[in-house]
Order: structure tokens, then C-alpha cells, then sequence
């Protein structure tokens, strides 16, 4: 069993700063909102060192948990996994029903995690990545297996 642990991040910088050495931005967009990493909630997974391991992004609207990333620092370690089971309880208690997650077309592991971990594929927005473009400037093109960055592609759990 692990002994990694689940904190509040304190400083969102470094969350906005991660994101944007991986996609280029710290702007997320989720169901045509967007969502800047660097203002919302997010978590931790922590080793006994004090290492973040993984992160999750999020915020509260209306009754869903809104899941702007969750990121692996280091991917195949089952780390985003652990992260949210730690998270699931506290989203319970915000009196949330759903978590909505996005990832983009090109992103084959997160449609993989996601669907792994039971969400379930519920929004395509064709070409909304390219839309939002303009007020994300710097947001990356081209994603995994060299497949250029166009659609969002949202899933959920109910909680
Ligand atoms: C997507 C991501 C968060 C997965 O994190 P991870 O810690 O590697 O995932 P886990 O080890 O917890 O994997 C959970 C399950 O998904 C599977 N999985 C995750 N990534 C996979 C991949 N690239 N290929 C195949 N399976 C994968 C794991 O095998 C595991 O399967 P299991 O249910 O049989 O145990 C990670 O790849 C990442 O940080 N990517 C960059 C950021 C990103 O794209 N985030 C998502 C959109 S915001």
C-alpha cells in the first residue's frame, strides 16, 4: 500500500507552470468554459518526501465537479489512479453528483485512464480546441502520436 499523500497545493503556480511546459498553456477549457489552472482548486498526490507525484486540477459548477487535468509526473505508476480514489470522498462531500473530465483527440492515454477508472465518453466538440485558439495563444498543436490537436472530448462519473 502506498504512503503517498493527498494535499491542497499550495502554491497554483505550480500547477499553471506544469501545465503550461505540457500543453503550452495553463487555460483548460471544459464544456466551453474556460478555466484557468493557475485560479481553481487543486490537488496533490504527494510521496513521503514531499514530492508531487500527480495533480488534479478542478473546480465546483452547479452539481459537477469540473476536472480541468489530472497529471502524472511520472505516467504507468498508477499515481493518477490514487490520486482520484483520494479525491473521490472529498468531491462526495461538496455534495457534487458527476465529475466532468476533457482531454483532447490526440490523447490516447487519458481516453484510456479515464475510461479505465469508469468514466464514460459524453461531449464531442468538434474543433473547440482550434476555436478557443485566439484566447489561449501558445496552446499546443500537435499532441501524442504526432496527431494534431482539434477536438475536446469530454467523459463523466456519476459520484
Ligand atoms: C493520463 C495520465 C494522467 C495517466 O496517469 P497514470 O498515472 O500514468 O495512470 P495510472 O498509472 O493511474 O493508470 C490507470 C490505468 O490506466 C491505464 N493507462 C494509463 N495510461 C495508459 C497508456 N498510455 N496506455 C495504456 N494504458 C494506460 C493503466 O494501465 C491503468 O490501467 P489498469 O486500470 O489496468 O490499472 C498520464 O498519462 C498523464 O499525466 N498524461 C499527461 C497529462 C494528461 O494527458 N492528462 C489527462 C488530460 S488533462
Amino acid at each position: 500500500m502506498s504512503a503517498a499523500r493527498i494535499l491542497t497545493v499550495p502554491d497554483k503556480q505550480v500547477i499553471a507552470d506544469l501545465m503550461v511546459a505540457a500543453w503550452g498553456s495553463s487555460h483548460m477549457t471544459v464544456g466551453m468554459q474556460l478555466y484557468d489552472t493557475a485560479q481553481i482548486e487543486a490537488h496533490g498526490l504527494y510521496s513521503t518526501e514531499g514530492h508531487l507525484l500527480a495533480f488534479a486540477s478542478w473546480t465546483k459548477r452547479g452539481s459537477n465537479i469540473i476536472l480541468c487535468a489530472v497529471h502524472a509526473l511520472v505516467p504507468g505508476r498508477a499515481y493518477a489512479r490514487e490520486l482520484l480514489d483520494g479525491l473521490l470522498p472529498l468531491y462526495r462531500e461538496t455534495g457534487a453528483t458527476r465529475i466532468r473530465a476533457v482531454t483532447t483527440n490526440d490523447n490516447m492515454s487519458a481516453l484510456i485512464f479515464y475510461q479505465r477508472y469508469g468514466f464514460r465518453l459524453s461531449m464531442l466538440y468538434v474543433g473547440a480546441i482550434d476555436a478557443y485558439r485566439p484566447k489561449v495563444p501558445g496552446a499546443r498543436k500537435v499532441g501524442e502520436h504526432g496527431i494534431p490537436i482539434h477536438d475536446a472530448i469530454e467523459l463523466e462519473l456519476p459520484l
